[in-house]
């Protein structure tokens, strides 16, 4: 087991109609004029974004607008955003969306905190950030976690690299969550949602070194809690209660929890993923569930008593005889089905692309330079790996 450092200072509001306090809890973080940005129409189509107005209102914080923010985030908003505040003095970032627009409110964060420093050259991890203006969020998907993570994602549509950025400062001083606000996504987004949230988890959990019982059982029970409101939410998209469920298992999964007395975990997955998001800007959970069966079926002997385990706590796997490998294959090909069931693809194909031998090149080469070259703890994955898990995953 590891030693660890585990920090998730987000105050949490969660439950009906808790959008209706975020200007309190803005006034309570010390901000004086405020910048809600957003993203496309959910917002405005849902009423979110007039509740919240609407608490700003009563709570007399002044505020600014910025919508646009796209899944897979630009770096061309995130600039605009940070001309504008600076415009505007503003000095408390409000994010009212998912991932995608926290992420955005993180990166404007950062540059507002360093006007003459350029924030892409965080991205680039060419730099650390000294600083990171407050920020909170109402979060309308449950997904990416961003609520309560130090990561933020973005595009840079240039150049088509998507990177992440990791730090403790861009964690929110408050998340709002209201599972209700969730009821108007699509199906395939509520999916796409739930796989990102157990990827969370699983990441940090096929790992070669110190892992903690207690660490495990959270995890496990996280992941099969997941799997079956997923299952719920598929059949009956207005279930409340499953709502809730998957909308704090996003949080938990990817505030630090899950990976605690590990070695860091794997998060080779998201790598791939990002390079893929970045060629082809499709869904992030779905790039996930089409990446990572043919990940699992390289790397798996590697880590194969992490995989014995998965199999029999989260798959149900009955332990009858068979050998090792047997469990930790059935146990893949039980995930590959849940992934079925919920509407997830499990392979490119199925995401509706399909990489030629060239492209599986420059996804390499992403994925290389995003890593230094290597990346992975179940099995440390080179340049090489990463192209054969591209393309057994067509
Ligand atoms: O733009 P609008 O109209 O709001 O539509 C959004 C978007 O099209 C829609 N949506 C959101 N809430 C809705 C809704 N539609 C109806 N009703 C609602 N209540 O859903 C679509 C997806 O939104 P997005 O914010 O992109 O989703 P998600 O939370 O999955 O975020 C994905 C982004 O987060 C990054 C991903 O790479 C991707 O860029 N990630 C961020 C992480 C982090 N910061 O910790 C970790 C993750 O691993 C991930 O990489
Ligand atoms: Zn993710």
């Amino acid at each position: 087991m590891f030693g660890f450092t585990y920090c998730a200072p987000t105050k949490v509001v969660f439950g009906r109609d808790t959008e209706l306090q975020t200007g309190s809890l803005i006034r309570e973080c010390g901000g004086t004029k405020a910048l809600i940005h957003y993203g496309g129409k959910s917002a405005a189509r849902s009423g979110v974004l007039d509740r919240v107005r609407q608490s700003l209102d009563a709570a007399g914080i002044p505020y600014i607008t910025l919508g646009g923010v796209v899944p897979n985030p630009r770096l061309g908003l995130v600039r605009q955003g940070i001309a504008l505040a600076q415009e505007h003095r503003v000095d408390f970032l409000l994010a009212v969306g998912g991932g995608s627009v926290i992420d955005s409110a993180k990166a404007i964060a950062y540059g507002l905190a360093e006007p003459d420093s350029g924030v892409w050259e965080l991205y680039l991890r060419q730099r650390q950030a000294k600083g990171c203006l407050p920020l909170g969020c109402v979060v309308t998907i449950a997904a990416a976690g961003s609520e309560m993570s130090i990561s933020s994602v973005i595009t840079n549509e240039d150049t088509g690299e998507k990177r992440s950025y990791n730090d403790q400062l861009s964690r929110p001083r408050f998340a709002v969550m209201n599972p209700a606000l969730t009821i108007t996504l699509p199906d395939y987004q509520t999916q796409a949602g739930c796989a990102d949230i157990m990827m969370h988890t699983m990441e940090r959990y096929f790992t070669q070194g110190g892992n903690m019982e207690l660490t495990d059982e959270l995890a496990e029970g996280l992941l099969r809690t997941v799997m079956k409101n997923a299952e719920i939410l598929h059949r009956d998209p207005t279930n409340y209660d499953a709502r809730a469920e998957v909308m704090w298992a996003s949080s938990l999964s990817h505030n630090g929890l899950t990976g605690c007395g590990n070695d860091g975990g794997d998060f080779a997955a998201h790598m791939l993923e990002h390079a893929l998001g970045g060629l082809y800007d499709v869904t992030h959970g779905a790039e996930l569930t089409a990446i990572w069966p043919a990940w699992a079926r390289y790397v798996y002997r590697d880590c194969l008593p992490r995989f014995v385990r998965y199999a029999i706590k989260v798959m149900g796997v009955e332990d009858v005889g068979q050998d090792d490998e047997q469990i930790a294959l059935e146990g893949i090909a039980r995930m590959e089905a849940f992934y079925r069931r919920i509407g997830m693809p499990t392979n490119l194909r199925e995401l509706g692309v399909n990489p030629s031998e060239e492209d599986i090149q420059t996804l390499t080469q992403e994925c290389a330079a995003a890593s230094n070259g290597k990346k992975g703890s179940a099995k440390v994955l080179f340049p090489e790996d990463m192209a054969n898990i591209f393309r057994q995953a067509r």
